[in-house]
């Protein structure tokens, strides 16, 4: 954390700095352990990645499968990641309008509590900013396997106009990588739904 997350550390005040060179800029909301970033880097090395978590062990879990232990302040890093160790939403401000070309909240925290609804990243609040930062067209992957939180997402996105219309899917697209709450989702029999959602 001391030693490879300044190097990786998105600049809010500079957000897409070395990213010019990339074809497009994807942003990943509340990464975990890293699965889904890691494998996004993986096979789009055409396209720059933010990952963005706030839970310590999640960051420490993606930096420890992407450095030999040793390498901490010298071994290569993929060019085409950004870390940001903080709110996510603080990004979506810092970054230009429209400069992104795809946004993932996979397995957002449910919040399933009615009293405590506001804390939920799917909400009338943040979808400007989720869909300012998107380019026309741009896409916005959720997942969820909250029943709570499945209803909410279908609730909010019928009372908005930045996305176009989508029904969820109930199968991951296989271009979707997994994640470790899907897993235990999967695990504990709970079903999934997937939404791939357009920037209108
Ligand atoms: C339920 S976990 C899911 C993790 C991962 N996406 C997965 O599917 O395995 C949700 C994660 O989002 C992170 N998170 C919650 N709010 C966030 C925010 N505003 N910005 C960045 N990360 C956030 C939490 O720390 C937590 O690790």
């Amino acid at each position: 954390m001391a030693e490879t997350l300044p190097r990786l550390r998105l600049d809010p005040a500079d957000p897409l700095a070395g990213l010019g060179g990339f074809a497009s800029v994807a942003l990943e909301i509340g990464f975990g352990g890293g699965e889904h970033a890691l494998a996004e880097i993986a096979a789009h090395p055409e396209v720059a990645l933010i990952a963005c978590e706030v839970y310590a062990n999640g960051i420490a879990s993606l930096l420890g499968r992407l450095v030999p232990e040793g390498g901490e302040a010298g071994a290569p890093l993929p060019p085409h990641l950004r870390l940001w160790d903080g709110d996510a939403r603080i990004v979506l401000r810092a970054v230009p309008e429209a400069s992104l070309a795809r946004v993932f909240l996979l397995f957002p925290d449910p919040w399933p509590k009615a009293r405590h609804a506001k804390r939920r990243f799917v909400h009338p609040e943040n979808l400007p900013l989720i869909a300012g930062a998107l380019c026309p067209g741009g896409e916005w992957r959720i997942a969820t396997d909250d029943p709570t939180y499945q209803a909410w997402v279908a609730e909010t996105l019928a009372a908005q106009r930045f996305f176009a219309p989508a029904a969820p899917m109930t199968m991951r697209p296989p271009d979707w990588a997994p994640t470790r709450y899907e897993a235990k989702a999967l695990k504990a029999g709970r079903t999934p739904l997937y939404w791939s959602l357009r920037r209108v």
